[in-house]
């Protein structure tokens, strides 16, 4: 699969992505407010023949660190290293601007869930550790704080 990363905001494309990702993002409201986001944060796109497959967004809470705040791969093109690609992207920007640490908040083990097992497995394949576990942080159940060292 050739895959383009690009910076650039596709709010309509979020949405669509989001929509047939309901076993990550089946609140409307949360989802809503990823739309939003994606017009505003931080924007990296995944282009495969000028079709948006992915899109990550970048929250910069302090110079030396950088947070995930939605990654997100259309399910026919998961597994094809397209998430990998977005992270590089993303991973190679901070580095530049002098960060040094990578964090991403996922839904934590504790929680049963084949999805977000994945998802765990995709971060913990592209070197993120697990920092600490939080019950109730931004919704009822676990949330589990990651971390890549960056250089
Ligand atoms: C998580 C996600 C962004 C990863 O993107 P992707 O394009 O599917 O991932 P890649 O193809 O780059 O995978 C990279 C590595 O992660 C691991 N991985 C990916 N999917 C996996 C799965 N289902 N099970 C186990 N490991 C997996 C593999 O080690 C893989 O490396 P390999 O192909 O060399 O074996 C994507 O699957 C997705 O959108 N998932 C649903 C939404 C989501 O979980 N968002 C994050 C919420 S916190």
């Amino acid at each position: 699969m050739n895959v383009t990363i690009v910076r650039d905001h596709d709010p309509e494309a979020t949405r669509q992505i989001l929509a047939v990702l309901p076993d990550w993002f089946g609140i409307p409201e949360a989802n809503e407010h990823y739309v939003r986001a994606a017009a505003e944060k931080a924007s990296y796109l995944a282009r495969v023949d000028n079709t948006t497959v992915g899109v990550a967004l970048l929250d910069r809470h302090f110079p030396m660190t950088g947070e995930i705040h939605l990654i997100a791969v259309t399910p026919q093109a998961h597994g094809s290293g397209v998430g990998s690609a977005l992270l590089a992207a993303i991973e190679a920007d901070l580095v530049a601007d002098g960060a040094h640490l990578l964090e991403v908040k996922t839904v934590g083990a504790s929680f049963a869930d084949e999805g977000y097992a994945a998802t765990r497995a995709f971060y913990q394949a592209r070197g993120f550790l697990p920092l600490e576990e939080f019950e109730g942080l931004d919704w009822d159940g676990p949330t589990l704080i990651m971390v890549k060292p960056l250089t």
